[in-house]
């Protein structure tokens, strides 16, 4: 069973799109394994985005990511990297499909909702990064043969 890390950003947390966005997932039949809501620190920002290190859009996305709470989680479910990442859509709102987060609420790429893992490699290394081991709950979903 495949995990993934999820981010609701900044702009997410002011635009009150936890519960909406939660419940999307929650509604698709994944299983939430950890959650923290949290002003994520420059130190952390730097490592998650490491990959953009000296892109035009860097500072600025550290600036963005560090400007207020945001709310850090991990799901869990069969092909959970790939199926999020469609649910969110691409990262330019005007490319994202109808009924994906990004399209149904963002309108500038740099303010963009929520971030997802995009692989495997990176979704273990995002979690680590976020979670410790024993934040990360076990328990059973009873619905999943359901789904
Ligand atoms: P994340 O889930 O946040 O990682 O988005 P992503 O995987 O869809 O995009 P990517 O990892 O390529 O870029 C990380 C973030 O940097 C994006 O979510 C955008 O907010 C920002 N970003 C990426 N490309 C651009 C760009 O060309 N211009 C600007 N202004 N921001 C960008
Ligand atoms: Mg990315």
């Amino acid at each position: 069973m495949e995990r993934t890390f999820l981010m609701i950003k900044p702009d997410g947390v002011q635009r009150g799109l936890i519960g909406e966005i939660m419940s999307r997932f929650e509604r698709k039949g994944l299983k939430l394994v950890a959650a923290k809501f949290m002003v994520v620190s420059k130190e952390l920002a730097e490592s998650h985005y490491a990959e953009h290190k000296g892109k035009p859009f860097y500072e600025p996305l550290l600036t963005f990511i560090t400007a207020g709470p945001s709310f850090a989680m991990v799901w869990q479910g069969d092909n959970v990297i790939a199926l999020t990442r469609a649910m969110i859509g691409k990262t330019d709102a005007v490319d994202a499909s109808p009924g994906t987060i990004r399209s149904d609420f963002a309108v500038h790429t740099n303010l963009n909702l929520i971030h997802g893992s995009d692989s495997p490699e990176s979704a273990a290394r995002e979690i680590a990064n976020f979670f410790s081991p024993e934040q990360l709950v076990d328990y059973e979903h009873t619905i999943q043969r359901w789904i």
